[in-house]
């Protein structure tokens, strides 16, 4: 089985923590040049140093906000005078929690620029290098929301619901060009969000963090949250040559938890 990435570019968005960083290892380990983006330059230059290098591959960081798309398109276009990127992994912060009830308009218009139209936006720019070489890897680091809204995440489910079908949109337009669209749908992952999701679930019902996190993992027929590196191998996979005809899809990395097919 071929998950040879030697020779490949890959830009890994959100890459300095969480499922992003461990995506931008996974990719690392499997040869890949690897550019990670994020708005923290000093986590982004530590989780650089952790990429693997033993094959002679090539990492970067670029420091970059979606709360600013024109900068975040000026530093894509700067980067790619330089190289092409073979792989795309689309990943930033999550909306913030909260009933849909309670939310504001500018929430969701906030994070629908920082998912769909900064994906849009790096999408665009990327295509014409994966079109020249032949090889094309558009990954989305979503939500099982996009099967099963979560309750509590009013905007996020939103959100979610726009990103599959703009990824499944794409998958249909690009295909023909031997580029692959799919999305990842992390469940309970131990990451900063999910760290901050138990803090603010527990303050708004008055108990301890722990009371939320054994309840959640109860949901998880695996009984326990996601390593961030079993994200990251599912992410490395589908951006392999092996994944070649793996196209449009939805993947749940979830232990289980989500109860549609
Ligand atoms: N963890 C879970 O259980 C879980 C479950 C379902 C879905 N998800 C989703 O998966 C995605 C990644 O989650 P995670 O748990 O890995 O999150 P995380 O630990 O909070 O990491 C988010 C990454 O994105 C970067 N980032 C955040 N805001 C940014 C911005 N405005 N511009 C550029 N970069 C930004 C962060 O770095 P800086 O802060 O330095 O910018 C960091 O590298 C999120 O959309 C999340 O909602 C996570």
């Amino acid at each position: 089985m071929n998950i040879d990435l030697t020779n490949k570019n890959a830009l890994v968005c959100g890459g300095s923590r969480g499922i992003g960083k461990a995506a931008a290892q996974a990719l690392a380990e499997c040869g890949a040049n690897v550019t990670i983006m994020a708005r923290g330059a000093e986590q982004l230059a530590k989780s650089l140093n952790d990429l693997d290098k033993s094959k002679g591959q090539k990492h970067q960081f670029q420091v970059a906000d979606f709360g600013d798309l024109s900068v975040v398109r000026k530093k894509i276009v700067g980067l790619l005078s330089a190289q092409k990127f073979h792989i795309l992994i689309n990943n930033t912060g999550g909306p913030k929690g909260g009933a849909i009830t309670e939310a504001n308009p500018e929430e969701f218009a906030d994070a629908f620029s920082k998912h769909i139209i900064a994906s849009q936006i790096l999408t665009t720019l990327l295509l014409p290098g994966m079109k020249a070489d032949d090889y094309g890897r558009i990954i989305n680091v979503i939500s099982t929301s996009v099967k099963e809204p979560i309750a509590g995440l009013g905007v996020s489910n939103t959100i979610r619901g726009a990103m599959g079908n703009w990824a499944k949109t794409l998958a249909t337009e690009v295909g023909a060009d031997g580029i692959t669209v799919n999305n990842v749908l992390p469940g309970f992952t131990d990451t900063d969000r999910l760290r901050s999701l138990i803090d603010a679930k527990a303050k708004a019902r008055d108990v301890a963090p722990a009371v939320i996190e054994k309840e959640m993992k109860s949901a998880v027929p695996m009984g326990r949250f996601a390593d961030p590196a079993e994200l990251g191998a599912v992410i490395a996979f589908l951006a392999s040559p092996a994944a070649s005809y793996v196209n449009g899809i939805n993947v749940p990395v979830d232990g289980g938890r989500t109860k549609s097919l």
